[in-house]
């Protein structure tokens, strides 16, 4: 039964029409997240995408449209192969791991994905095996020899001179010589032009259809699209030396998820139903992938080309992207044990408009919360369903005739949809929220305006009862507007809004497909109102404290336990937990795993000395301190640690006073054991924003790739740094500075003037060899 509107009779010249336009007429509608490397844990950039999709994906359904999100894990490749190593593990479990800890928190996040495809499934490495012989029975693959610089990272070939850094991530690329397969990309390069051409809403935003473009225009080379030196991968069929190029096997997973290459009828025809996607979302530095290798495969194996490509800018924390190599990641869970997923995803949508890059903070993340959700959206609820509940016992009465104030906003809840609408649907997310918030506000002014607890003495008893309930039901009708609108985003309210405003359970609505048809005066009079319950609690000075808090205690553990893991590997014992070094700590002093004993830098300051009891030593730590006037060359640390103060010498030198004044000191090569010191290349470098003493490096360790800060920034140009081979105290406890973490020390002689001089060989030495 058609439920009775509870629009209030109409002034002359207003026609109420129904006003949610709905956009699209497709009946099905098919959207995917980038699948997700398992070589690092997820964190809020990996979140953006999904929680985007999300939202995508339940508007969608909403408007009754059928629809296929799926999500998954990236889990071949050297990478990965690396990783697994790293941590002693076995590729397979270690991508189960990780590849659960993604879906554990999709799940936890409520993101209602379709399907979760791990390229390690039976399912995709058949269809990716069939993708591959399709290819090469078309004539679009073929076997050559090739000598190229590879990026392990990016998983890519490079154009670069040997040696040379990846132009898109700064690491050294590796001389790679193989005999692998081809794939005939040169031969699309017109054919890709043509596609764009014709499809002008392939690929957005603006700034990722250029650069694609122009990548194109500069020419296509043939691609190498299989592997022989490592073996985690899908074998090319029939040729089992070679494993299939990991970006060749991770874009297949569009298809193969739906079913391609199965022979299973229901396979198929989820395929046929599904295919081409209408949206692969994805971040902007996976666009060529996506927009140039992505549709010329397809092309080549006589499958169209997905609808569009869509790319999100970063997340950035700290003034870099969060990623964690960077170490300035920032955990989804952080801010949903806080303040809840909804506020999570509210903010990712309203703050960043969608195609750009966008700053995180707590901060910023705080007052968005408390100004659009506590004190606006939240707080306009909370008095409506209250005032209903106290001035009609629960029972919404029947707003009567509009004035001129209803009618007025009835037409800006008409302009707000409209707007929400149009913008949502081009994902312009940000512009969406915030015509939304106009309402909220619009709504909120109109019962102020209209104060309806308040009665002034010259209006009567009924005149007052009317007024209340002519401005209660408007003010419920318009949330619930809102409220259907915003559902997608803030799914958990507007469940719990649904149930206050008396509608029961929006997930069933939504099911129904309730936002086709969302029209002014649908909220029927003597509906019971459910109990109020507070939406967006009003978020305290100290949440950012404890958002802070807690990803500093899961920075600390996570670091323990791969130093567990490595002391493990090298059959030391495990070291106790190390707590960090206290912000305030004097940059000299730093704390050195394993062992209780906190040491001052300047016990671990090495000099070039004579062997000590017959060990070998390349840098030996001094029997007897260092004078003053003996220390004009002096091997120290620099200090990467903190100097919470950035007016801290740029070495760790400096103070004999400490020593002298303790008397002379020796350690013993027990002590000097727990010290690991390391060689590590310098891969990145580059300078910290607003921080002149300090450079943020990442040097690779062989085993692993680190972060860290060092106080050179005034005596080393960053970019001599990179490739260069230096000496770390590798099992420093991490340091935050500046938001960053800083994963060890670096070596430096210190001269007189205090100049650092980093500490390298004359000889050749593999990366990650231990100074003994
Ligand atoms: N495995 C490939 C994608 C293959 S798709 C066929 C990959 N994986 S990734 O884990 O490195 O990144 C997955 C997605 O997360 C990318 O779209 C990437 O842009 C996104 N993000 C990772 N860090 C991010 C931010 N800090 N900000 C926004 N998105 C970021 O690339």
């Amino acid at each position: 039964m058609e439920p009775a509107r509870n629009s209030g009779a109409v002034e002359p010249g207003f026609e109420p029409r129904i006003f949610m336009p709905t956009p699209s007429s497709a009946a099905r509608f098919y959207l995917t997240t980038p699948i997700y490397y398992v070589n690092a844990r997820p964190h809020l950039g990996h979140a953006y995408s999904t929680i985007v999709c999300d939202a995508m994906a339940r508007r969608k359904r909403a408007l009754g449209i059928e629809t296929w999100f799926l999500t998954g894990t990236d889990e071949h490749g050297q990478k990965i192969e690396r990783s697994a190593a790293q941590a002693g593990r076995t590729p397979d479990d270690f991508a189960t791991a990780i590849a659960s800890e993604f879906r554990g928190l999709w799940d936890r996040l409520g993101l209602t994905y379709d399907d979760f495809i791990r390229t390690t499934e039976p399912r995709h490495v058949r269809g990716v095996q069939h993708l591959f012989a399709t290819l090469r029975d078309r004539g679009f693959i073929y076997k050559g020899s090739y000598t190229g610089q590879y990026c392990v990272s990016d998983e890519a070939w490079v154009d670069v001179e040997p040696g040379a850094a990846c132009p898109d991530c700064g690491r050294i690329t590796e001389t790679v010589t193989e005999e692998n397969y081809f794939f005939k990309l040169s031969a699309f390069e017109r054919k890709l032009l043509e596609f764009y051409e014709a499809n002008p809403a392939f690929m957005g935003p603006e700034s990722t259809r250029r650069e694609v473009i122009s990548f194109v225009r500069s020419g296509l080379k043939d691609l190498s699209v299989s592997r022989t030196s490592f073996k985690w991968g899908i074998p090319v069929p029939g040729d089992e030396q070679h494993v299939i190029y990991v970006w060749l096997d991770a874009l297949a997973n569009y298809i193969t998820a739906l079913g391609y290459g199965s022979d299973d009828p229901a396979d198929k025809a989820r395929f046929e139903k599904f295919w081409p996607a209408d949206v692969h979302l994805i971040g902007k530095e996976i666009s060529r992938f996506h927009c140039v290798y992505w549709p010329a495969f397809l092309m080549a194996a006589g499958i169209e080309p997905p609808r569009s490509v869509r790319a999100n800018g970063w997340l950035l924390f700290d003034q870099g992207k969060m990623s964690k190599s960077r170490g300035n990641i920032v955990r989804a869970e952080t801010v949903q044990e806080v303040l809840g997923a909804d506020a999570l995803r509210y903010f990712l949508l309203r703050e960043i408009p969608f195609g750009q890059d966008g700053n995180f903070s707590f901060d910023a993340l705080v007052q968005r919360y408390n100004a659009d959700l506590a004190n606006g959206y939240g707080n306009l609820v909370s008095r409506v369903v209250n005032m209903v509940h106290k001035y009609f016992g629960g029972v919404l009465p029947a707003a009567g005739v509009d004035t001129s104030a209803e009618a007025a906003l009835r037409l800006n809840a008409e302009k707000a949809a409209d707007a929400f609408v149009r913008d949502f649907d081009a994902m312009n997310f940000s512009e969406a929220l915030k015509a939304l918030w106009v309402l909220v506000a619009e709504t909120d002014g109109y019962l102020t305006a209209n104060a309806p607890w308040k009665r002034p003495p010259e209006r009567t008893e009924a005149d007052h009862a009317a007024l209340q309930a002519r401005v209660l039901a408007t003010a419920a009708e318009a949330i619930r507007i809102i409220t259907a609108l915003v559902y997608p985003i803030l799914p958990d309210a507007a469940a719990k809004v649904w149930r206050q405003l008396g509608l029961g359970e929006i997930s069933d609505a939504a099911k129904k497909a309730f936002l086709t048809e969302i029209a002014w005066g649908d909220l029927p009079a003597g509906t019971k109102f459910g109990e109020p319950a507070p939406l967006f609690p009003r978020a305290e000075k100290d949440a950012v404290e404890r958002m802070q808090n807690l990803e500093d205690e899961n920075s600390r553990s996570a670091v323990e336990a791969a130093s567990r893991q490595r002391a493990a590997q090298e059959n030391l014992d495990p070291p106790p937990a190390v707590a960090p070094a206290p912000a305030a700590a004097s940059p000299s002093v730093v704390s050195v795993q394993p062992g209780e004993r906190r040491v001052d830098a300047e016990a671990v300051t090495a000099h070039t000395a004579a062997p000590v009891d017959g060990a070998e030593p390349i840098v030996s730590i001094p029997v007897k301190p260092v004078s003053a006037e003996h220390a004009s060359s002096r091997l120290s640390s620099a200090p990467v640690s903190a100097p919470s103060s950035e007016a801290a010498s740029p070495v760790a030198a400096g103070g004999l006073a400490g020593e002298q004044a303790a008397g002379p000191q020796t350690i013993s090569i027990d002590d000097f054991v727990k010290v690991e010191l390391r060689v590590a290349q310098v891969l990145v470098a580059e300078r910290i924003p607003k921080a002149d003493k300090l450079l943020r490096l990442e040097v690779d360790l062989g085993y692993e790739k680190r972060q860290i800060l060092a106080g050179i920034a005034q005596y080393y140009e960053p970019e001599k740094l990179i490739g260069r081979k230096i000496v770390i105290v590798a099992n420093l406890a991490p340091r935050k500075m500046r938001g960053l973490e800083s994963n060890g020390m670096l070596l430096a002689a210190s001269l007189p003037d205090g100049a650092p001089v980093l500490a390298g060989f004359l000889e050749d030495v593999p990366i990650g060899a231990r100074l003994k």
